[in-house]
């Protein structure tokens, strides 16, 4: 590297050393649902997105080698270009009944998703809201459609009102995460839609943490506020976090998908999923559809920890949900609890800006239904003791 590359990447990377922000992945090895081997340790992992642990589902897998064997191991070409595959249907007809969608189209990951649905919809004469913490891929999404942004405190309901009101654009979608991501919080969907209404905006909700999991049968937030199939809610979904695949959703009405699928250019210009992995996935949301018990010992589990680290007098925000935050504030000082719980065996990530507000770098605890009572036990009281040891 030579000249203004070299500076440029130079400069970056000391900075980032300086502020206590340069990262690095660990190498990670999961040995089953909890239990991983991490740079040579054996830990007990709480820093994944495997919700229900099927990542691993012996079922699962074995769809995913049936398909390989059936299918091959790709796609070849974007579905436009050597058409779709059986597996893409079946997969679409799989989530329309689970969802109870009139239409769905897959996409590629939930980045490829957001980045793509949100310059599909919204153009410069629309006008986006987004929730002020919202995932980076919907932000992404809202700078590529080039429609001018406007973000409103978190979960503020009055803020967004003010906004909507002032707002002279014909075409205006409200954004926002299902589940918070690094927040373990959820938008007021119910308020959301009422104000959608008056205001005559759409809303596009990211349910990328809260799909297989929120509400009675799993469909999401949307089931949880008891706010499906609403003509103004557009709802996406993810395949590799709850559901242990990879891939994404969008579920709406089915002149959208067939509007999507001439506008999205995730859709248009990118290879299509493996059908293999499609067929897996297929048995992923049938598992995490007939297998209730799962998301009921993942929201026992969520709530054993949250009351065990809110008596310690940790500030968990107003998480309720199986992504549980512990706000620590400094940057380095929540790298050090991280490493301090990663020596007694804990797998917990410290997340810092620009992923979360300056000020706000915290541990994301994430729960899996694996995850047994002595398990978040012990993580509570590594907690105690590292409490008074780092003097939280
Ligand atoms: C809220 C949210 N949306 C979208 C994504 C991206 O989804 P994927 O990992 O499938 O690209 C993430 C990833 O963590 C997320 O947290």
């Amino acid at each position: 590297m030579t000249g203004f590359l070299k500076q440029t990447i130079e400069g970056f990377l000391k900075e980032r050393e300086a502020l206590g922000l340069k990262r690095s992945p660990r190498v990670c090895r999961y040995l089953d649902g909890v239990w991983a081997e991490v740079d040579g340790r054996r830990v007990r992992v709480f820093c994944s997105n495997d919700y229900l642990s099927l990542s691993r589902h012996p079922a699962i897998k074995e769809a995913f080698i049936q398909g390989i064997e059936r299918y091959g191991t790709g796609s070849t070409a974007s579905r436009l270009v050597t058409g779709t595959h059986p597996a893409h249907t079946e997969l679409e007809e799989k989530i329309r009944r689970f969802e109870r969608a009139e239409g769905v189209i897959l996409f590629n990951s939930g980045w490829h998703a957001n980045t793509s649905i949100i310059p599909a919809l919204a153009d410069r004469t629309a006008e986006l809201f987004l929730d002020r913490l919202v995932h980076a891929s919907l932000i992404d999404g809202a700078l590529l459609s080039r429609a001018p942004l406007r973000r409103y405190p978190h979960l503020d309901m009055n803020a967004l009102e003010t906004m909507l009101k002032k707002s002279r654009a014909k075409k205006k979608f409200i954004v926002t995460d299902g589940v918070f991501s690094m927040d373990g919080d959820t938008p007021p969907l119910d308020e959301m839609l009422y104000l959608a209404e008056r205001y005559d905006a759409v809303v596009v909700v990211d349910d990328a943490h809260g799909v297989g999991i929120m509400g009675e049968c799993g469909r999401g937030v949307h089931e949880y506020y008891g706010v499906e199939g609403r003509e103004r809610l557009i709802y996406v979904g993810t395949f590799g976090k709850a559901f242990g695949t990879y891939g994404a959703f969008l579920a709406g009405e089915k002149g959208l998908v067939d509007y999507l699928v001439n506008s999205a250019r995730g859709f248009i210009f990118s290879t299509a999923l493996p059908p293999a992995l499609c067929h897996a996935t297929i048995r992923a949301i049938e598992i995490a559809e007939s297998d209730a018990e799962r998301r009921t010992r993942l929201k026992q589990n969520a709530l054993l920890l949250r009351t065990g680290l809110k008596e310690l007098g940790f500030n968990v925000l107003s998480s309720h949900t199986h992504v549980v935050p512990l706000v620590v504030g400094d940057n380095r000082r929540s790298c050090e609890l991280s490493e301090a719980l990663f020596q007694r065996g804990f797998f917990v990530q410290a997340i810092r800006p620009p992923t979360v507000p300056e000020g706000s770098a915290r541990l994301r605890i994430t729960l899996s239904s694996e995850h047994s009572k002595s398990d978040i036990e012990e993580l509570i009281s590594a907690m105690e003791e590292l409490k008074d040891e780092l003097n939280l």
